[in-house]
């Protein structure tokens, strides 16, 4: 469709496409806005949802610590509709949202994304996307979370065991549930664990962009260098994957030592890299430390609202969401 059809039908945003009589009377649309029942497709200038995972191999260097708050402030300061998805058993972005009580009972629920896969391998029919969603999350408006569940570990053990065929199949599990829902959020973002196993796949597989946070220290080269190389591989072999990578993101920063400024240094100025690395950095902060203990992002926890370090830190956050938009418009032009 046109500028001109858009017009004639009241769309002029995401917000009039979900609203709009047109997208109601079919009820379903799909990636990129096309809607699947019919033959009308919504391109173009249109602005559509976009995916984007933050994956490193290494554990603990502030994947979920910026996802969750860039999140937050994507639906808390500029309104946007953002779905976090936990892909990690370790379900540090779901505790960091919610408590842990509201975890366990949608787990007894059976709604967690532990569910979603249990559901594929043993035929069941428990899990329901739309009810597994939880909507305004750590009360903000706007900001939805899909939980993950430590369960989800043995989903990953098991998965050696199914043959090769249902493999792929099982790459696609998140991408058919998601597709339901998607259109409803501006952003989704992913919360991987630090490995590239078929669950995390299951995100990748339906990112647009992906994001490396990371520690700037002496292996960290080594590190981003096998990601890319992991995720182009997997790019090759599934052709319906088109993630790319938007931007490198420094994290843990510790403006004393030298050695994270010597390799800040290099990796800016290496050539593939320098386009894609973040003017602004998430330095190491106590007040970004504690927020989980409320499980609320940075910008609503009242423990971090107590630390002297607050108001700068809420700041620092917000310009790397600034850059996290920018960054991604950019891509998309
Ligand atoms: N900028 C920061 N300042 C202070 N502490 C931080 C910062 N970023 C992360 N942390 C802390 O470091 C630890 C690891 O962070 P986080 O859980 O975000 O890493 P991760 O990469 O998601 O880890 P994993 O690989 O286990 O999923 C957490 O305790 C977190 O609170
Ligand atoms: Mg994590």
């Amino acid at each position: 469709m046109d500028q001109e059809v858009y017009e004639i039908l009241g769309i002029t945003d995401n917000e009039h496409f979900r609203e709009s009589e047109l997208v109601k009377s079919l009820g379903i649309y799909g990636r990129n806005g096309i809607i699947d029942s019919g033959e009308l497709y919504i391109e173009g200038d249109l602005k559509m949802t976009k995916i984007v995972s933050f994956i490193n191999l290494k554990g603990g260097v502030g994947k979920t610590t910026v996802t969750v708050n860039i999140a937050s402030i994507l639906a808390q300061k500029y309104g946007y509709k953002v779905l976090v998805v936990d892909l990690d058993p370790q379900t540090n972005a779901t505790v960091s949202l919610i408590s842990q009580e509201h975890w366990q009972e949608r787990s007894r629920a059976k709604q967690t994304l532990y569910d979603m896969f249990y559901d594929l391998l043993h035929n069941e029919k428990n899990f329901n996307i739309n009810s597994a969603i939880l909507k305004n999350v750590s009360d903000i408006d706007n900001l939805a979370l899909l939980p993950s569940s430590l369960d989800l570990v043995q989903i990953q053990d098991n998965i050696p065991e199914i043959s090769n065929k249902e493999y792929i199949n099982f790459v696609d599990v998140l991408a058919n549930q998601l597709e339901r829902v998607k259109a409803q959020y501006d952003y989704i973002l992913i919360d991987c664990p630090p490995n590239l196993g078929a669950i995390t796949l299951n995100g990748i597989n339906i990112s647009d962009y992906y994001i490396i946070p990371t520690v700037p220290d002496i292996l960290s080269k080594i590190g981003i260098n096998l990601i890319l190389n992991r995720i182009d591989q997997f790019v090759e072999k599934k052709h319906s994957c088109n993630i790319k990578l938007a931007g490198l993101i420094f994290t843990k920063v510790d403006t004393r030592t030298n050695l994270h400024a010597s390799t800040k240094r290099e990796l800016r100025d290496t050539e593939e890299l320098e386009a894609l690395v973040f003017e602004n950095e998430m330095p190491t902060r106590i007040s970004i430390a504690e927020a989980p203990v409320d499980s609320r992002p940075h910008v609503n926890s009242s423990t971090a609202r107590s630390k002297s370090d607050y108001r700068a830190t809420h700041q620092l956050i917000v310009d790397i969401t600034d850059e996290f938009i920018e960054k991604i418009e950019a891509m998309e032009e």
